[in-house]
């Protein structure tokens, strides 16, 4: 059972957009997701021509036309229905992935189901359905895929985010059970499972124990971009100066790419991927598309669904123009292309890499 009413959960829906939308009054991003830290290098002598370039690949049972998605969002209250009905329309022109937000509100109000159909307005794109890793030891799985047909999702994003938990007023603070959930989950799900962080990112350790579970991908979803211990905190005044100290919290995401190495296949980068290069960046460190939430509602909040399509439309421009000029032909050919990665990054990876946090594995060997 939810720890706050299904009035609230609407309210706390509204308010997360309200604050991630108002740029004049509030600040939600930490900024620095490590890409700059990371060069792809120049070829004067390709030798492709750009019409040969194939931008598109296969994500979730579906030909997208590019390698980067619409991270998950919202649903729940009246601004949600209308974003989420225009985030559709954005990728179903894009032929892009969208995500749409948690889906627990639908066990305890059926009557927002409309908010969630995405597929109505993307019935050609991967649409994916959400729901809170906190939630799912106390949850019954069988009612959650039945609830992900109904939407008429292709796939489910289980989301991770104690640190949005704990300075949630009426967060759900037991954190325990989570991994074993997820895999009763992953074993039983009759369509793919991604899990992602929301914010903070997810150790390398912690992504390999989530494949052995049965993720199909991980989205590491790290940090320089939207905060949610601090968009909570905007709602929380007692929590703000807490929340203060967690504005740079959690591991910026280029830093967790190298850190996994480009090899590992499944791999979903996200958070704080702001432009067309940190998506190709994120691609030639091993992702296999890249996500990205706050640029496409506020490009949608600000011009509408033709300005969200042609900020869409800009970055696969750049992506394509990247992939010539590093002699990429196809998106899977960036994850060999030649990369110089600062001092900085490598260092803080290879730490990263070094700090073994799961005890099981230690003990594996
Ligand atoms: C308005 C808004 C609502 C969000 N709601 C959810 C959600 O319900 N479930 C989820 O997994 N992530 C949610 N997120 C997190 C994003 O999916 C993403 O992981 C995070 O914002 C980092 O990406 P970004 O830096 O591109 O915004 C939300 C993000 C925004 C901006």
């Amino acid at each position: 059972m939810p720890s706050e009413s299904p009035t609230d959960l609407s309210e706390r829906k509204a308010a997360h957009l309200e604050i991630c939308l108002d740029e004049r009054q509030y600040s939600v991003e930490s900024g620095n997701a490590g890409y700059g830290g990371v060069h792809l290098v120049h070829r004067s002598l390709p030798e492709i021509a750009v019409d040969e370039v194939v931008t598109s690949h296969d994500f979730l049972g579906h030909r997208v036309a590019w390698p980067f998605f619409i991270s998950s969002m919202t649903g729940g209250s009246e601004n949600a229905y209308a974003v989420n009905r225009n985030l559709a329309k954005v990728a179903q022109e894009l032929s892009i992935p969208v995500g749409m937000g948690s889906i627990r509100i639908l066990f305890h109000k059926p009557d927002v189901i409309d908010h969630f159909l995405l597929k109505r307005d993307a019935p050609g794109v991967p649409v994916f359905a959400n729901i809170g890793g906190v939630q799912l030891p106390q949850m019954e799985h069988g009612e959650i895929y039945r609830m992900v047909e109904r939407v008429d999702a292709d796939a489910i994003a289980v989301h991770l985010n104690p640190g949005q938990e704990i300075f949630q007023p009426g967060g759900d603070r037991d954190f325990r059970g989570i991994l074993d959930a997820i895999a009763r989950f992953c074993r039983n799900a009759p369509f793919p499972v991604i899990v992602k962080e929301t914010g903070f990112g997810i150790h390398p350790d912690e992504v390999h124990v989530l494949f052995d579970s049965g993720a199909t991908y991980v989205d590491l979803a790290g940090s320089g971009g939207t905060n949610w211990v601090t968009v909570e905190a905007y709602r929380h005044e007692e929590m703000r100066a807490a929340a203060d100290e967690f504005v740079r919290w959690g591991t910026p995401t280029a830093i967790l790419q190298a850190a996994l190495g480009r090899d590992r296949r499944g791999v979903l980068a996200s958070g704080g991927i702001r432009s067309g290069l940190d998506v190709v960046k994120a691609l030639a460190l091993g992702a296999e598309s890249a996500g990205m939430a706050l640029p496409f509602v506020r490009a949608l909040t600000r011009d509408g669904v033709e300005g969200a399509v042609s900020f869409g439309r800009r970055i696969g421009q750049v992506v394509k123009a990247a992939m010539v000029l590093t002699g990429a032909r196809t998106v899977d050919d960036l994850r060999t292309v030649p990369l110089v990665m600062g001092r900085d990054l490598t260092a803080r990876a290879v730490m990263l890499r070094d700090i073994t946090i799961n005890e099981e594995r230690e003990s594996d060997g």
